[in-house]
C-alpha cells in the first residue's frame, strides 16, 4: 500500500461545472434508436409512446442533462420532413453510413422531443449542412420552435403538436471535414455563416448555435473557425476524439479481450484528451478571451472492434471496467477544464460504442460506464475546487496513476471523484480538506478486474457499493484499490 497525500481547497473556487458535461449522444446507428431506445408502441416491452420505460428510468437516474440526435454522420444525410406525420406515410431510406439498412423514419422529431420530455433532458439537434439546404434547416427550426402562424408551425400543429418545443442546442453540421462533406475549414466557415443566418429565434426561443469543430488534433481547423466566425454567430465549437488503443484504427482490438499492455495503451490514448483540451482552448483564448464560445466535446469514448457475429456497421461493443476507468479519467478532465468545456456527449448512449446501456430483447444492462456517470452526477451544476494529489506516473507511461476532481454544490457539500488507473498498485490517500470542519463523509466505489463486465444473465457483476472512508477529526483516509473509481461526499 503506497501512502500519498491529497488536498482539496474549498477556498479556491474555480469554474462552474455545467451539467451538460454529463451529456449523451444518440444516432440512427445500429441498435441505438431502433431496438434500443425505441421499440414502437406495439412492442410487448413496456414502453411510453414506443420508448422503453426501463431506458427512460435509467436515463433519469443519472440525471441525463442533454441528448444529441440524430447523428453523427447520419445527421448530414437526414431529411427531417421524411420523419413526420403518419408513420405509414413516412419515407424509407437507406442508412448509407451504418450497415446499409432500411431506415423507416418511424422515430423522428416528435418522437425525439417526447423522449427528451420523458427523461427531462435538453434536446440537442444536429442539423444537416452536408447534404441539406439552408431552407431545409431553417424550416426545421421554424417547425420545432415557432408558435406563430407560419407554414411550418401550422404543419407541426397538423401533426399533433400544438405548442412549439423549446430548443436550445443546435449543431450546424457534423464532421464537415469528413463524412459531413469533406470541406476545408474556410469553406465550412462560410457555409456555417450562411446557414446560421436563417436559423432564427422564434417565439421567445433562443438558439445556442454550435459549429462543427476539429477532428481531434486538427488545430488549424479550430484556428480558422475562430478567426472566421464571431461569437455573435457561434456559441459553441465541437470537438471529436475517440479512444482507440495504440491509435490503430485497423486493429482496434476487442472490448473484453485485451492484455495489460493494451489496457495501459488505451489509457495512454485517452489521456491525450488533456492535450486536446489544453491546445484547442489556447487557440480559443486568443480569439475569445472572454470565453463567450464554449468547447463542446460532443463525441468521445472508446471505439473497439465490434463483437463477433454482429453487423460491422452497427458498432456494438461490450463495456468493461477498462471503459469505466476511461470514462472516469475523461469526466475528471472535463471538470478540470470546465472554464472552457461546457458540454460533452459520450458516444453513444445505447448499444453503440461506449454505451451506458445495452439491450437484448426485453433485457437491459447498465454498463460499468453507466455507473461512473451515476457516481459523478453530483458534480453537475457545482463549482470546481482546487485539488492536488501527490501523484506518481504509471510505470513506463506519461500519465498519473490517480485521476481526480473536486467540486462544491449549492448546498455546500463537497464531492470528490478519484480513479486509480493502476492494475497493481494500492494507494492510501491521506485527504486534507482545507478550512473545513468535516461533519460526515460517505463514499461509493466501483472496482473489479479490468476485464469485468455486465452481461445478459449476469447483469450486476459490476456495480457500485458503499465504501468506508476513515474520518479522524476531519483528516480523511481513503484506500484506493487498483482499477477503481470512487466518489466521496463530504458534509461540513
Ligand atoms: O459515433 C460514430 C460516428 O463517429 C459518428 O457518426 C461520426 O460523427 C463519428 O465519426
Amino acid at each position: 500500500m503506497k501512502k500519498i497525500r491529497m488536498i482539496v481547497n474549498p477556498l479556491d473556487r474555480k469554474s462552474h461545472i455545467n451539467k451538460e458535461i454529463y451529456g449523451h449522444f444518440s444516432e440512427h446507428l445500429g441498435r441505438c434508436i431502433y431496438n434500443g431506445i425505441y421499440v414502437g408502441e406495439d412492442s410487448s416491452i413496456p414502453n411510453t409512446c414506443g420508448i422503453r420505460n426501463d431506458v427512460i428510468e435509467a436515463f433519469k437516474k443519472i440525471n441525463m442533462p442533454v441528448l444529441r440526435w440524430p447523428g453523427g454522420c447520419f445527421a448530414d444525410t437526414y431529411h427531417w420532413k421524411d420523419a413526420i406525420g403518419d408513420k405509414i406515410d413516412r419515407k424509407k431510406m437507406i442508412n448509407v453510413h451504418w450497415g446499409g439498412v432500411t431506415e423507416d423514419n418511424s422515430f423522428g422529431t416528435h418522437e425525439f422531443f417526447k423522449l427528451c420530455e420523458l427523461v427531462g433532458c435538453e434536446p440537442y439537434i444536429a442539423g444537416n449542412l452536408g447534404s441539406g439546404t439552408v431552407q431545409e434547416l431553417a424550416e426545421w427550426v421554424e417547425y420545432m420552435t415557432s408558435d406563430d402562424i407560419s407554414p411550418m408551425a401550422d404543419l407541426r400543429r397538423a401533426n399533433g403538436q400544438k405548442k412549439a418545443w423549446k430548443l436550445k442546442y443546435l449543431g450546424i453540421g457534423n464532421e464537415n471535414w469528413g463524412c459531413g462533406g469533406n470541406m476545408s475549414p474556410e469553406y465550412y466557415s462560410d457555409e456555417y455563416r450562411r446557414y446560421q443566418s436563417f436559423c432564427r429565434d422564434y417565439s421567445g426561443n433562443q438558439l445556442f448555435k454550435i459549429a462543427c469543430g476539429p477532428n481531434a488534433f486538427d488545430y488549424n481547423w479550430t484556428e480558422v473557425i475562430m478567426k472566421k466566425i464571431t461569437p455573435w454567430h457561434m456559441k459553441g465549437i465541437s470537438l471529436h476524439f475517440y479512444t482507440v488503443p495504440y491509435a490503430n484504427w485497423e486493429h482496434k482490438g476487442f472490448a473484453t479481450v485485451f492484455s495489460d499492455e493494451d489496457y495501459y495503451a488505451t489509457l495512454s490514448e485517452t489521456h491525450r484528451m488533456e492535450e486536446l483540451l489544453t491546445r484547442h482552448s489556447e487557440i480559443m483564448n486568443r480569439y475569445d478571451p472572454e470565453h463567450k464560445v464554449g468547447l463542446i466535446v460532443d463525441e468521445w469514448g472508446c471505439w473497439f472492434d465490434v463483437e463477433e457475429g454482429t453487423n460491422p456497421g452497427f458498432l456494438y461493443q461490450q463495456n468493461t471496467m477498462r471503459d469505466a476507468i476511461v470514462a472516469a479519467i475523461n469526466l475528471n478532465m472535463f471538470n478540470q477544464h470546465s472554464d472552457r468545456v461546457i458540454m460533452a456527449n459520450l458516444a453513444q448512449v445505447v448499444n453503440v460504442l461506449q454505451a451506458v446501456i445495452l439491450t437484448e430483447g426485453e433485457e437491459m444492462i447498465l454498463t460499468p460506464t453507466y455507473h461512473v456517470f451515476d457516481l459523478y452526477k453530483e458534480h453537475q451544476e457545482s463549482t470546481l475546487l482546487y485539488s492536488y494529489v501527490e501523484n506518481e506516473k504509471i510505470e513506463g507511461q506519461y500519465y498519473d496513476a490517480i485521476s481526480h476532481s473536486a467540486s462544491v454544490d449549492k448546498d455546500g457539500k463537497i464531492h470528490i471523484t478519484l480513479s486509480n488507473c493502476s492494475l497493481t498498485e494500492n494507494y492510501e490517500i491521506d485527504l486534507g480538506i482545507i478550512d473545513t470542519d468535516v461533519k460526515s463523509v460517505s463514499a461509493r466505489i466501483l472496482t473489479g478486474d479490468a476485464h469485468d463486465y455486465n452481461d445478459f444473465g449476469e447483469v450486476e457483476k459490476v456495480k457500485p457499493t458503499e465504501y468506508e472512508v476513515k474520518n479522524d477529526n476531519g483528516r480523511l483516509t481513503v484506500a484506493v484499490p487498483p482499477c477503481s473509481v470512487i466518489a466521496i461526499e463530504v458534509v461540513s
